[in-house]
């Protein structure tokens, strides 16, 4: 066994099914040279059978990754392990992953199979997957609520038909350290051909154990650990990979483990997942949350100045938090925040380029200093959504204590321009009321308006998520400006033409293709 765990991220896929948290294709290409900045070893990209654009972003991520190996999701039905193969076959190093639900309610309720025809297709499934790539990963979905007998011979008879990795997720957060650790240890011990694969875990995080469950995995002889950026995912989420990182990395006396992470880059990876989801991270969130290294009390500071090491177990710089650096002002020119966006991963046409670069421009006339922070929320805002149907031309807003609070608003939807001036509850429910008006959509329903500084100061840019729901979907806009009403108006209209998209997109990508 290494003393190495790899790092197999499901940011792409677990951790775009939390809701309303669906990336494009450019979005997802960012991430994943992100994640392979990061160091990770093995990236999940999707889910190709779910949907074309799935299918699409798994492959468009397969063919641009260079170290990381690249997994595309797929049940054990011949046809979506095909569509899997077919998204990454052109990677470096392609993996197909496919599961089964190995519980008895699953296999019962969502399955309609007896175990005996589950351990059927497992046997089919991995076989077929193998005969068409050499690195099969196996899912025992609801690992934890599955007989430990019948988990032996399924994790078996997966590795005789050619898996190479055996992933035993806790699919329901429903474990605690000592029991999954325990299940590790069971499973390796009795199976006989267990030395054949290298074993997994895949925690969600319902009861709030999703870290320290893996890390009692690993403790019980996994070697590999999925997780996503920020602990995004279904529910509750996944593990989150910074903290899974510096726990071993920080705690090597008792967890005498590495990983391949470059911690430096964890806060970009953390900042990049949450702008482009629109997922703020809690302040108090361990490792990346805004307050991690912040110290209040008195006694605190006094300690710190005399010693770090006195409040500190590990430095904001190892964690990459001291990497965020003034950058721009208003006197830098084209070469200079062009080379900050190549810093940053972006890669824009030149009109994206000449966009994005006039929006920096007024930014800097606007606001005295620009952090990375700034750059990535202005261009996230300006050139990401520069394709969307319905863009935001103008906002004009009446408030104060005298009311009533008004919003003129002029949108540009599909090539014209349309005007409404409405009354509201205050200014953003005047500001959505209009929205309303001159985009009817009585189903959806706004379920969250959320509003955070991108930088410290009076001056700095509002960074606003919206999310909506309608018929069992749901979406997140985000927008960004030093106007915290036009940032609202764009989040809105952002997440408005997620709708439209998603509407339009195919069936299967609903709840049954979800695993
Ligand atoms: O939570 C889970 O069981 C999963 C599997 C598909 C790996 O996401
Ligand atoms: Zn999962």
């Amino acid at each position: 066994m290494t003393d190495t765990i790899r790092i197999f991220d499901t940011t792409l896929r677990d951790g775009e099914q939390s809701p309303g948290c669906s990336m494009n294709l450019e979005e997802k290409l960012r991430v994943a040279a992100q994640l392979e900045a990061l160091g990770v070893d093995i990236i999940e990209a999707g889910f190709a059978i779910a949907s074309e654009g799935d299918f699409e972003a798994v492959s468009a991520v397969a063919k641009q990754c260079e170290t990381a190996v690249v997994a595309s999701l797929a049940r054990a039905a011949l046809g979506d392990i095909d569509r899997a193969w077919a998204a990454v076959r052109h990677a470096k190093q392609p993996r197909i992953h496919t599961f089964i639900a190995t519980s008895p309610l699953h296999m019962r309720v969502k399955l309609n199979l007896t175990p005996e025809a589950t351990l059927e297709a497992i046997r089919t499934s991995v076989s077929h997957a193998r005969n068409l790539c050499a690195d099969i990963e196996w899912s025992a979905e609801d690992a934890t609520r599955t007989d430990p007998d019948f988990l032996c011979r399924a994790v078996e008879i997966a590795i005789a038909a050619g898996a190479s990795t055996i992933n035993l997720p806790d699919t329901v957060g429903y474990a605690t350290p000592e029991t999954y650790g325990a299940m590790f240890r069971d499973v390796i011990k009795r199976v006989p051909n267990a030395d054949k694969a290298v074993f997994s875990t895949h925690c969600h995080n319902d009861l709030g154990l999703a870290v320290a469950n893996t890390l009692a995995a690993i403790m019980g002889g996994a070697r590999q650990v999925e997780s996503t950026i920020n602990g995004i995912g279904e529910r509750a989420g996944n593990a989150a990979v910074e903290e899974i990182a510096m726990a071993i990395k920080v705690r090597g006396d008792i967890i005498p483990f590495r990983t391949n992470v470059v911690s430096t880059e964890i806060t970009r990876a953390s900042r990049l997942v949450s702008g482009i989801t629109g997922m703020a991270v809690q302040a108090n969130k361990a490792i990346v949350g805004a307050n991690a290294f912040a110290h209040e009390s008195g006694i605190h500071q006094d300690g710190m100045i005399k010693d770090a090491g006195t409040y500190e177990i590990m430095t904001p710089d190892s964690v990459g938090q001291g990497a965020t650096n003034l950058v721009l002002g208003k006197h830098s020119g084209r070469a200079a925040f062009r080379q900050k966006l190549d810093e940053l991963g972006y890669k824009l046409s030149d009109n994206e380029f000449g966009d994005a670069f006039k929006r920096f421009k007024d930014l800097a006339d606007a606001k005295k200093a620009i952090w990375d922070e700034d750059i990535v929320a202005l261009v996230d805002d300006e050139v990401l959504r520069g394709h969307d149907a319905i863009q935001v031309v103008e906002v004009e807003i009446y408030c104060g204590s005298n009311g009533p609070q008004r919003a003129i608003l002029t949108l540009n939807i599909d090539g014209e321009e349309h005007t409404a001036a409405v009354r509201g509850n205050g200014p953003v429910d005047a500001l959505f009321n209009a929205i309303r008006k001159l985009v009817p959509h009585d189903g959806a329903v706004l379920q969250l308006y959320q509003v955070h500084a991108v930088t410290a100061g009076t001056d700095a840019q509002a960074e606003v998520s919206v999310m909506l729901a309608e018929d069992g979907r749901t979406v997140r806009g985000t927008g960004a400006d030093v106007d915290t009403m036009v940032a609202s108006a764009r989040a809105y209209v952002n997440a408005l033409n997620k709708l439209m998209v998603k509407r339009g997109r195919n069936a299967l990508e609903g709840l049954e293709a979800r695993a």
